[in-house]
């Protein structure tokens, strides 16, 4: 990161992300001038790269499976090697099939262990050089568990307090973990669905990450007023959680 908290490179696990690729082009409006779009090859992943370097930012896609946890270290190291990528935005994440388990469990294995095996590739390497900056992609879904959503819900509690803990381990070698916990965001994820109260847009979160980050925060919540929601909402009763999600 710069003087002024913008990032010289900048990762993104799950390039073709809605939500990761509005918060991309924010920053390299801000300067950021090196792009890593790590992702599955698409359409979408192509549009993404042509709208950063739009934007100005020379970008490489290249090739990221979150399931393939046994890839993720290589992908990283690829990604770092050249030493202009100081920050890493995790923004891969799928809503989970619960009707079939075996979907559901993959749904986890992305959401959750595919995040912990690049959160700790990349923590370990930005410890070897003093620095660096990853941004985590949680949800308010993981601040409590409700009847609906519930493995996607349980994916993204491990995955935030998975957050905590490596910031706790690595913010003394230098590593900054700034955890985003959206709510209800307008994009081809939430798509069908309807809109749950504070409802956001891919702008909102990715203004929100920019200057969370460069506040420094440990967390984001967008929009703000959800962490006095979310506050409250931990501390009710199962029985009113339970009513409440009808
Ligand atoms: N939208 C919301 O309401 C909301 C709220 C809170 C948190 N979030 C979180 O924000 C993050 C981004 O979501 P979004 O709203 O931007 O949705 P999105 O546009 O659907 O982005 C999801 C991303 O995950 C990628 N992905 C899924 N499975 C993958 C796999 N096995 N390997 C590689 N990439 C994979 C998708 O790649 P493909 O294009 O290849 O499918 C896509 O880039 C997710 O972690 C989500 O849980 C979203």
């Amino acid at each position: 990161m710069t003087a002024r908290h913008t990032p010289r490179g900048l990762l993104v696990l799950g390039g073709s992300s809605e939500i990761g690729l509005a918060v991309a082009e924010r920053w390299v409006r801000a300067g950021t001038a090196e792009v890593v779009l790590a992702g599955r090859e698409s359409a979408r992943l192509r549009a993404g790269a042509a709208r950063l370097e739009k934007a100005g930012a020379r970008v490489r896609c290249v090739h990221f499976d979150a399931e393939r946890t046994d890839t993720h270290d290589q992908v990283v190291a690829d990604a770092l090697a050249d030493h202009t990528v100081d920050a890493a935005l995790i923004a891969f994440g799928v809503l989970a099939d619960e009707h079939h388990p075996a979907a559901a469990a993959r749904a986890v294995r992305t959401n959750y262990a595919g995040a912990v095996s690049c959160g700790l590739a990349l923590a370990e390497r930005f410890a070897g050089r003093g620095h660096g900056t990853i941004v985590v992609l949680s949800s308010v879904a993981g601040v409590r568990a409700r009847p609906d959503n519930l493995v996607y819900g349980s994916s993204k509690a491990g995955l935030d307090a998975f957050a905590e803990g490596l910031s706790h381990r690595y913010g003394p070698r230098g590593v900054r973990v700034t955890t985003v916990r959206p709510g209800f965001v307008t994009t081809r994820l939430t798509a069908g669905l309807p809109p749950a109260p504070f409802a956001t847009d891919v702008d909102t979160v990715a203004r929100a990450v920019v200057e969370g980050t460069a506040r420094g925060a440990h967390v984001v919540w967008v929009p703000r007023v959800l962490r006095w929601v979310m506050t409250a909402f931990r501390l009710l009763p199962r029985r009113a959680v339970r009513l409440l999600s009808r």
